[in-house]
């Protein structure tokens, strides 16, 4: 809902339990007034006639204040506008007009042909923010960074600064640290997302998982991204945030030609990190995830099991044993096209392989669904190895700068996906392959970083970095629009493509390639500060892990940790012993039956990964599911009881796997009692209030 003063120069946006407020002064300047609890529009209005503080030659009232600070005039903060023309440098607006159309708000502002447009919109309590910027002059303008937000935050003394940082295999690692003068950045400069960090931070002074006050940002852009956390000299603290990693330059704006940057989403929640976690997820489940109603299936994957070495009859081998376990989709993994025996050669030639697969993909899909089980492929549209027919015929589509080396990661380069011809090759390539079998599923991975992003020819190479990533969501959603049925998931090597504009046109996400169950703990717990478990896929894999480290866990264990999120098995089957295969069966039927209160229900993380005993809580309506997983347990001590969350405090609860009946209070203030044991033990409670 969007208020607005009667000298229309003050707005108030409401969701349900939070306010946001902004004022635009007689001298165009506009000013954040208010982000938190819920005000009403004469609060706004008295925040709005508070005097600034006073002006010193050295210091600027603007600073930290702003809501959308632009380069030039009287501010010395980082700006969220830079542009430049041939003439002048920086911006200096006029406002021009405000209009709110059904729970959007937009305020217009001008300057020498620039028209400048702020959009708010509040849905539930986060505050999605973004910009267009519409060149309406004769003159072509360069934007060198148009942010799409900046956020700021109340006087508050002691911020501290969450982020969720990591690398290949150890995404999504939750860290904190007080924050100092100066400014944090955080970003990718490498084309996509990055495994190093996901775009969100949260700022928090005191709050713990189920108390206190959190400010969270996230963006929704899958290429190159900064986010820059400012405490400002008089300690105010900004975070602005948008595409593009510095000023180098992110568009040429020719005449007539119009930029809208990504969402930069916020929230303030006073229900700890806990409570900012289900803002977040209930705004993706209602406004991102498509189709988030619709639960995700138990998915088998080839990779880890048979990696580049595969064949029909391997996969149908694989498929028979997925389906007596109660897997509903089975996924070949990559080195079933082109040349593609290894990570040397193939990438770009999408046919199936005529040795591995001599009648194409359709035999093995059809014997797939006649086992009961939906069909999909990996594919990696955006890369190229040198080794491939796409590469021998078109050597010049790829990213390179004339005369310099075109450096090799896994052996491969990236297409140029600003180019039309290569946008549509892909588009050719990708509908005719679904439409070549009866494909479900399609994992889209994307395993290395820009290093060449040059253009030869082109007059603003630059535009690449922006263009490519407009070119790879244009593909997705002209291929969800062409085959429907066809569910995408997002993969680079793991999570390094993982944001809120890729999820708006993916069905779920591949979390990490690190499967060993107990690093997964952890990557889970920073996974779910922002996304939900809806998209959260986890496998479970061979024991001792094969991939990474060779841990030895147990079944149980690897179930219950990937029972937390979308569940997948990507361990070998075929070495898989008959006891292993029917307690297998066991926890996927298992899962089947708590998947609509993990998939939709509300998260509670009642232990962190740290500690030896870690646990996660989901509550659906009258259904409860708690899932505790113990790495360790020490000096044969019981582990510590598990103080549930979320329940009527008056009600009653009958636990489904012990048959105790537990009072809502006695679970919420003094716990389940786990009876964990041992080492790598796990149990899943389903409770229901009766
Ligand atoms: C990286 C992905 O993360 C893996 O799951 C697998 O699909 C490989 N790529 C295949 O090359």
């Amino acid at each position: 809902m969007v208020d607005i003063a009667e000298n229309e120069r003050t707005w108030l946006l409401s969701g349900p339990s939070s306010s946001y407020a902004l004022h635009l002064t007689e001298e165009d300047e506009l000013l954040h007034l208010h982000w938190g609890p819920s005000i009403a529009l004469v609060d706004a209005e008295a925040l709005a006639v508070r005097p600034l503080p006073g002006y010193w030659p050295f210091e600027t009232p603007l600073d930290g204040r702003e809501e959308y600070p632009v380069e030039g005039g009287p501010r010395f903060v980082r700006p969220a506008l830079s542009v430049r023309t041939e003439e002048r440098r920086g911006t200096e607006w006029t406002f021009t007009g405000h209009e709110v159309e059904g729970d959007e708000l937009r305020l217009r502002f001008w300057d020498a042909g620039l028209a400048i447009t702020l959009h708010y919109r509040m849905r539930g309590d986060v505050v999605e923010r973004w910009v267009t910027l519409d060149n309406e002059g004769p003159a072509r303008v360069e934007l060198l960074r148009a942010d799409a937000a900046t956020w700021t935050l109340p006087d508050r003394e002691g911020w501290r600064l969450s982020q969720l940082h990591g690398r290949w295999a150890a995404e999504s690692r939750l860290t904190s640290a007080p924050l100092t003068h100066g400014e944090k950045v955080i970003g990718s400069r490498r084309g996509h997302t990055g495994h190093q960090h996901l775009p969100w931070v949260a700022l928090d002074t005191d709050a713990t998982e189920e108390r206190g006050e959190v400010y969270g940002c996230a963006l929704g852009w899958s290429g190159s991204w900064r986010i820059a956390v400012a405490q400002l000299p008089d300690a105010r603290v900004q975070i602005t945030g948008g595409a593009g990693y510095d000023e180098s330059g992110l568009l040429m704006l020719e005449a007539g030609e119009s930029y809208t940057s990504p969402v930069f989403a916020g929230l303030w929640s006073d229900g700890g990190f806990g409570g900012a976690s289900r803002t977040w997820h209930a705004y993706q489940r209602a406004h991102i995830i498509p189709d988030a109603d619709r639960d995700r299936p138990v998915l088998f994957n080839s990779w880890e099991a048979t990696n580049f070495d595969i064949s029909e009859d391997q996969q149908s081998a694989l498929a028979r044993r997925a389906a007596a376990i109660g897997v509903e989709l089975f996924v070949v993994d990559d080195g079933w096209f082109g040349a593609r025996t290894s990570d040397r050669a193939g990438l770009g030639d999408w046919t199936p392989n005529p040795d591995r697969f001599p009648n194409g993909l359709k035999p093995l899909a059809d014997s797939v669904h006649a086992l009961g089980m939906q069909f999909g492929i990996w594919v990696e549209p955006e890369m190229i190895n040198p080794d491939s027919d796409l590469y021998r015929a078109h050597p010049d589509w790829v990213q390179y700068q004339s005369g310099r080396k075109r450096t090799e990661l896994r052996n491969q380069l990236v297409l140029n996906l600003a180019r039309e011809d290569v946008q549509e090759y892909l588009w050719e390539q990708l509908d005719a392959l679904l439409s070549s079998a009866p494909i479900d599923y399609v994992k889209w991975d994307f395993n290395r970083c820009f290093t060449d992003a040059g253009w030869p020819g082109e007059p603003y190479p630059q535009r690449l970095w922006v263009d490519h990533v407009r070119a790879f969501y244009a593909l997705l959603d002209r291929l969800r629009a062409a085959h429907p049925g066809v569910a995408f998931e997002s993969c680079s090597g793991g999570g390094g493509r993982i944001d809120l504009g890729v999820m708006s046109r993916t069905d779920q996400v591949w979390t990490s390639d690190n499967t060993d169950p107990l690093d997964r703990l952890a990557i889970q717990h920073g996974f779910t500060q922002i996304h939900p478990a809806r998209v959260m896929a986890a496998w479970v894999t061979d024991s001792p892990n094969t991939q990474l480290n060779g841990r030895f866990s147990s079944l149980r264990f690897r179930f219950v940790s990937s029972m937390a999120g979308v569940l997948g098995v990507g361990g070998d089957l075929a070495e898989w012993s008959e006891e292993e295969l029917t307690e297998a069966g066991e926890w996927v039927e298992l899962y089947k039956e708590i998947r609509p209160v993990v998939q939709r229900g509300e998260l509670y993380r009642l232990r962190p990964p740290e500690g030896g005993l870690s646990a996660v809580q989901y509550v659906l309506g009258d259904e409860t599911v708690v899932l505790a997983c113990l790495q360790a347990q020490s000096y044969g001590e019981p582990v510590p009881a598990l103080r549930l969350r979320g329940l009527d405090p008056t009600a009653s609860y009958e636990c489904r796997e012990t048959g105790e009946i537990h009072r809502g209070a006695v679970l919420l203030h003094h716990g389940l009692r786990a009876g964990l044991r041992g080492d790598f033990d796990a149990a899943v409670f389903r409770l229901r209030r009766i």
